[in-house]
């Protein structure tokens, strides 16, 4: 009976795991390679979701997926965003409001064209993204389809 019990649990706990699949937190992704930097001001389209100063960064696989045009399973890409404070005649990064994530792994986010879609809190290191709000990220990133549904590219 207990054996029982404890064996519905471990069931339980599999298939939970296996619907929250998930990105990891990136961790060091600051030692990948540096691909651009934007600021997002009051007016943009993209003002409530992200505005502010990013930085964004990919790990060994994603710069070669910059290259390539086309992303292995493995790759990486850090939107590391900020507060951008306008003073003194500079733009300066203010506080760290999120690290946000892009994960190519085309088994665990197929319903994703292969791209896992997180924000983490840069604190706790914890994603607030459930799977709706994954697959809004995704519909806007549909536009990049012909790049592997990447926005950014690397400078000559
Ligand atoms: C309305 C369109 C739109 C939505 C929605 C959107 N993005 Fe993006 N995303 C962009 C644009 C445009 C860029 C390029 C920014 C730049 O060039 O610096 C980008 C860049 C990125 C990057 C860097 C890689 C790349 O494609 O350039 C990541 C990571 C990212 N977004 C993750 C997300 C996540 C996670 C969500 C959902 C919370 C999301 N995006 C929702 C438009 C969008």
């Amino acid at each position: 009976m207990f054996k029982q019990t404890v064996l519905a649990v471990a069931v339980a706990a599999a298939s939970v795991s296996a619907i929250a699949a998930d990105v990891a937190y990136p961790e060091k992704f600051r030692d990948g390679k540096h691909v651009k930097s934007m600021i997002i001001n009051k007016g943009h389209p993209l003002y409530g979701a992200v505005g502010g100063m990013h930085h964004i960064y990919g790990n060994a696989k994603a710069m070669a997926g910059f290259k390539a045009g086309k992303f292995a399973n493995g790759s990486v890409i850090t939107f590391d965003l900020f507060e951008a404070v306008d003073k003194d005649n500079a733009v300066s990064e203010g506080a760290h409001k999120a690290v946000v994530v892009m994960a190519k792994d085309s088994a665990m986010f197929k319903a994703t064209d292969g791209w896992g879609y997180q924000v983490f809190d840069p604190k706790t290191k914890k994603g607030s993204l459930d799977a709706k709000a994954q697959a809004d990220c995704h519909a806007c990133h549909v536009s990049q389809k012909d790049k592997d549904f990447v926005f950014s590219a690397l400078r000559d």
